[in-house]
């Protein structure tokens, strides 16, 4: 099961294309996330499939329940490898997004996110008013995510060990090469170090997507972390 998944944060299909032009003999398995899909649609998703492509549609959804449970009825018919949805809508909500994926009878593997990495701790207690510390928080929503009969969580590689005790897959943004700069990412990882935390998948955007050479980028990865 192990992977690595490449985080295709660009703005329409032509980016994404000149992107996949550079690695054509290679099938990776892409992240799709709101940006292209809000634009693309569903029809990319049945492309990138039929090309060969594997698919973690990252679409984090939340909402009442049974609007869940509708919505993901239609992502299951995409039969992506991979979909996710917030942990914060509560176990109901990520119920009724499995039952849906189970009704469909999608091989979809289900995901949730716990806390957003973007969220500080101070933003968790003064905007959100939530006094339990992030690490707690964490390991309460990945017990819902288990108790509402999914698989795993999005988290950091640093978190890959508690997700593990509690017999969960984790797919784990982050990841940096020692020689890149972090950008914007505040704790990261490189591919070997989430392989010794014992990471199910990681995902990595700009290390490979802004590279000279995406494929052997892409190539490093997988040799550092399979
Ligand atoms: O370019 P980079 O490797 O930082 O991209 C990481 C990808 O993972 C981006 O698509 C980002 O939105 C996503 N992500 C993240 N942290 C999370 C959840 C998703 O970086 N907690």
């Amino acid at each position: 099961m192990k992977n690595v998944i490449i985080a295709c944060d660009f703005k329409d299909k032509e980016e994404l294309n000149s992107f996949l032009n550079k690695m054509p003999n290679k099938r990776p398995f892409l992240k799709i996330g709101m940006e292209l899909f809000y634009k693309e649609g569903p029809l990319l998703i049945k492309e990138l499939k039929q090309k060969g492509y594997k698919i973690f549609l990252d679409l984090k959804l939340h909402d009442i329940p049974t609007t869940v449970y509708k919505a993901m009825k239609n992502i299951a018919l995409l039969d992506v490898e991979l979909t996710n949805i917030h942990a914060s809508g509560g176990v109901k909500m990520m119920e009724y997004a499995k039952k849906a994926i189970d009704e469909v009878g999608s091989s979809t593997i289900l995901i949730a996110v716990t806390q957003l990495t973007s969220t500080s701790d101070e933003a968790l207690k003064d905007e959100l008013l939530i006094n339990t510390p992030m690490n707690e928080t964490i390991k309460h929503y990945a017990k819902n995510t288990k108790k509402a009969g999914l698989v795993g969580v999005v988290c950091s590689p640093l978190e890959a060990p508690i997700m593990n005790e509690l017999g969960l897959i984790s797919v784990t943004p982050g990841i940096r090469f020692s020689s890149n700069n972090a950008d914007d990412q505040v704790r990261v990882s490189t591919p070997a170090l989430a392989k010794e935390l014992g990471s199910t998948y990681i995902v990595v955007g700009r290390s490979i997507t802004k590279a000279d050479n995406p494929v052997e980028a892409y190539e490093k990865c997988l040799k550092e972390f399979l």
